[in-house]
């Protein structure tokens, strides 16, 4: 059995952890579509040891990208990062977060419950289905997790360990490179449709723009204020039903770091807003209003939980004015953030299903990129009247 993981050493592989009993048999498949690593579930056979036992899924980093090969190296590591982040999201977070069964550091692997009845939440909503009970459930993960790791959740020991245990700068590059520099210049990485052509050079030549990127740049270099997934887009996210009720699942934190909260907010408000942009082009107003209305749903399931938090914060200095305004600024953030995404998913290396797979994505993707400018450049229109934030004035942006 090499260091990296074939189908046909799975089995073996879980007997030799004591995840599944000796001599059972088991059938493995390679579920895993992702860029990054490789994914297999394993079911074991009828009858036999372990037979009708429970099925399991087994993930690891091999010391390279998956899609390019090893040519394209990196460290492993990642695969331990994305552990640690799962261990304090199950701490917080667990109705949310899988199941981790077995650690295996030396190859860079571990085995996690198996959520292949579940399906991936932007596959989900490109075959049309609602978004359910999934960003409140999303909102109040976020919301938890972010409380407990931060200065009003933790104490500044705790932190101080956390932020020792969550270093990530392998992965905090790439997020540097493909979301927050790349998209916003012109580089052989990036295409977008000719229909947004003149808008796309509009935005990368626009001073104010740079600015902005630059601010959320500088905020995620810098900003350590509590533990975020830093990837939780709707590739991410798992949704599905069991035994009558939603079951929300958010994967593969190898992205975590302790950076600004408005990160993860805005990855998922801005694949949200990209999907109502899909139902709007489609015709389907329903469908449209409904996803760009996760605006709402999600900001409300975050502060919530936050305001949940409040009355237990450790450091009793921090008073309700504070709160207030920590509120307001990771709202700022939570809608530059989401722009950016917005510009990646149109105009950078990663485009989103949800618009490739459009007659033509064209008009869409120029809805998605005008959102986005406006974003970046007025978050002042997404205040209220008293300066609180404004779900429904980003909901009117795409719809
Ligand atoms: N526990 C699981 N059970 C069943 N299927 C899973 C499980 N975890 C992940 N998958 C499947 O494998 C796919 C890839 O998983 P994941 O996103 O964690 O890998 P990745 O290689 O890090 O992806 P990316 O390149 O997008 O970062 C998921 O989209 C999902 O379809
Ligand atoms: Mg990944």
């Amino acid at each position: 059995m090499s260091a990296v993981l074939e189908p046909g050493d799975v089995w073996a592989y879980l007997v030799g952890r004591g995840v599944v009993p000796d001599g059972s048999t088991g059938t493995v498949r390679e579920v895993g579509d992702g860029n990054m690593n490789r994914v297999f579930v394993a079911v074991p056979d009828a009858g036999g040891p372990g037979g009708g036992g429970r099925s399991v899924a087994v993930k690891q980093a091999p010391p390279w990208i998956r899609a390019l090969g090893p040519s394209a190296p990196m460290s492993p590591e990642r695969a331990m990062v994305e552990v640690r982040a799962l261990a304090t999201f199950a701490r917080f977070a667990p109705e949310q977060t899988p199941a981790v069964l077995d650690v295996d550091p030396e190859r860079f692997a571990f085995t996690m419950e198996d959520l292949s009845d579940l399906t991936v939440l932007r596959t989900a909503l490109v075959g049309g289905a609602g978004f359910g009970d999934t960003s409140r459930q999303v909102g109040d993960l976020v919301g938890r997790v972010t409380f407990a790791t931060s200065v009003a959740g933790a104490s500044a020991a705790d932190r101080a360990t956390l932020l020792a245990a969550s270093v990530n700068p392998v992965l905090a590059a790439v997020t540097e490179r493909y979301l927050l520099s790349e998209p916003l210049t012109v580089h052989e990485n990036n295409s977008h449709h000719r229909l947004v052509d003149a808008e796309v050079a509009a935005l990368r030549a626009d001073a104010a723009v740079r600015t902005e990127v630059s601010v959320l740049r500088a905020a995620f270099g810098s900003r350590a204020e509590a533990l975020v997934h830093g990837d939780l887009h709707s590739g991410s996210v798992m949704v599905g039903e069991r035994d009558g009720a939603a079951v929300v699942r958010v994967i593969d934190p190898e992205f975590a770091v302790v950076g600004p909260i408005g990160l993860d907010l805005g990855l998922y408000l801005a694949n949200a807003l990209v999907a109502a942009a899909r139902s709007a082009a489609l015709g389907d107003a329903a469908a449209a209003a409904d996803r760009a209305g996760q605006a709402g749903v999600l900001w409300a399931a975050f502060t919530d939980a936050w305001r949940a938090g409040w009355p237990g914060r450790v450091d009793r200095f921090l008073d309700d004015g504070w709160l207030t305004r920590h509120l307001a600024s990771v709202w700022d953030d939570t809608l530059g953030f989401a722009a950016v995404e917005m510009v990646r998913r149109v105009a950078g290396y990663s485009h989103a299903a949800d618009l490739e797979t459009l007659p033509d994505p064209g008009p869409a993707s120029a809805v998605v990129l005008r959102a986005a400018r406006t974003l970046l450049l007025d978050r002042a229109a997404f205040r209220d009247a008293t300066g609180a934030p404004d779900p429904a004035a980003v909901a009117a942006l795409v719809v």
